[in-house]
């Protein structure tokens, strides 16, 4: 029978015959033995073999055996008297599916986070990147479960967009390379990666409630920081009937429900990154899920920074981007937890937000992790068509490019509110990994896509 080993070590069929397919993590030969270390990429822990001289490939094939070669093992599993694991497999038969000679890149020695970027078609081969690979699986299974169990809708929204949500020139053109002026574009008008899924997602949830997409989103932004990401994934929940004070309890819900999550059922991908990445992370994911997070006021935030006696970089007076120097003061040292802004200056957020009755600020907030800044980023969104295409205007778009955008306030208008959970982020956050770049399969950052 053929058994994935994370299923074989949380319930091991001693005295069962059974199979495992795996890679030779590392090979020991003691005279007549050799131990040979599989994985499979379902679990951080490896199963032992022990393969003895009777086997009619002992000396022609096992014993010169290298690390990532690609094994069919069966045997029997019985109880090992080694310290630090259960079960050993005792090998009636290996067969190498697949060779893998000295050069293998990936020997046993640790290796750098940079130097494996070079290799992104290995890198899931090691322990960190594996079990990243893992729990980003799993945090993307509760997504869906949360939202599934509360009754939102799944909606797919298109790569493809004619509209840039953030209004920020972010967007990476789409072309077939045969356009022959303005008439010759494929879709009949410029097109475009979306930024974000959050417009046409409004248009869902001014039908059927509460939706979510979950999707990839793209910036054409030059930031080379340990943050972001050109190509990234998007949780963004729109809820109809619903203001800002309803978007905040579906944030705050949506992170503690995952961390939990993410708790219960990776323990030991997350003891990895305790003992080995970030220190102290399993503390701080508990204390996510069990302590409240602070609110607080753009305009509170400010005064705070203001009083802090601190010399910031970045000068703090009210009306300014806040910069990672200042959120991370904030986050990490005066509350140390997670964090929710609300009310922004309006000058500083995209033209959707809701303007507040200030005339100034408007219906944002955004959740600030210790270690990553701004996780989520939502509103409420402006529904007084008026006051709506004061703001477009203001920013310089076309209303008749959104028109479809204003139908929705001119029919059925309600209150709404939605936010974007960066997924990145959020694994990031869980994995304590220090860049980016680690926590998607393929980054793409600028200068950089690899395969
Ligand atoms: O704050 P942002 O730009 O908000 C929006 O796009 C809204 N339309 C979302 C909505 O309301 N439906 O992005 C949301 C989140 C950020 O908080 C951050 O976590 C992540 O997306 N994000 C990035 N992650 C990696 N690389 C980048 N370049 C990112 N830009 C944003
Ligand atoms: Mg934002």
């Amino acid at each position: 029978m053929k058994q994935r080993i994370r299923k074989i070590l949380n319930d091991p069929p001693v005295g069962t015959t059974l199979t495992i397919h795996g890679w030779l993590r590392t090979r020991r030969d003691t005279g007549g033995f050799s131990f040979l270390e599989v994985g499979d990429g379902s679990s951080l822990a490896t199963l032992q073999v022990i393969a003895d001289a009777s086997l009619p490939n002992y000396d022609s094939e096992i014993k010169n055996l290298g690390t990532g070669a690609a094994l069919e093992v069966t045997g029997e599993l019985k109880e090992s008297p080694a310290r630090g694991q259960a079960v050993e497999l005792h090998a009636a038969a290996v067969t190498i599916v697949g060779g893998s000679p000295p050069d293998y890149p990936l020997q046993k020695k640790r290796h750098s986070f940079e130097f494996l970027r070079q290799l992104s078609h290995l890198r899931p081969r090691t322990n960190a990147l594996g079990a990243v690979s893992r729990v980003r699986s799993h945090l993307a299974h509760a997504v869906h479960t949360f939202f599934q169990e509360r009754d939102f809708l799944l909606l797919h929204t298109p790569i493809i967009t004619t509209s840039d949500c953030e209004g920020a020139g972010e967007m990476f053109q789409v072309r077939t390379g045969h356009e022959k002026g303005e008439q010759g574009h494929f879709f009949g008008h410029p097109a475009g990666l979306t930024v974000s899924g959050q417009l046409q997602a409004e248009v869902y949830a001014l039908a059927l409630g509460d939706v979510y997409t979950f999707g990839p989103a793209f910036r054409a932004e030059n930031s080379n920081t340990s943050r972001h990401l050109a190509e990234f994934w998007m949780v963004e929940p729109e809820m109809a009937f619903c203001d800002l004070a309803g978007c905040i309890e579906v944030g705050r819900d949506l992170l503690k429900y995952l961390i939990a999550d993410v708790l219960e059922h990776c323990p030991e991908d997350l003891q990895l990154f305790n003992s080995f990445i970030a220190k102290g992370l399993l503390e701080k994911l508990t204390a996510v899920v069990e302590k409240d997070f602070v609110q607080l006021s753009y305009t509170e935030a400010i005064e705070h920074l203001q009083s802090s006696g601190r010399k910031f970089d970045c000068p703090v007076r009210w009306g300014i981007d806040m910069q990672s120097e200042h959120e991370r003061w904030l986050c990490e040292e005066l509350f140390n937890c997670p964090l929710i802004i609300t009310d922004y200056p309006a000058a500083l957020k995209p033209f959707y937000m809701r303007m507040n009755a200030d005339n100034t600020t408007v219906a944002a907030m955004d959740i600030l992790v210790p270690g990553i800044g701004e996780i989520v980023g939502g509103s409420q969104r402006e529904e007084r068509l008026e006051l709506l295409e004061k703001r477009m205007t203001a920013a310089g778009l076309s209303l008749s490019e959104y028109d479809w955008y204003l139908d929705l306030r001119r029919y059925g208008s309600v209150p709404h509110a939605g936010f974007g959970l960066g997924f990145e982020r959020l694994v990031q956050f869980v994995t304590g990994m220090g860049n980016i770049r680690e926590t998607i399969a393929f980054p793409r950052t600028p200068g950089s896509a690899p395969c």
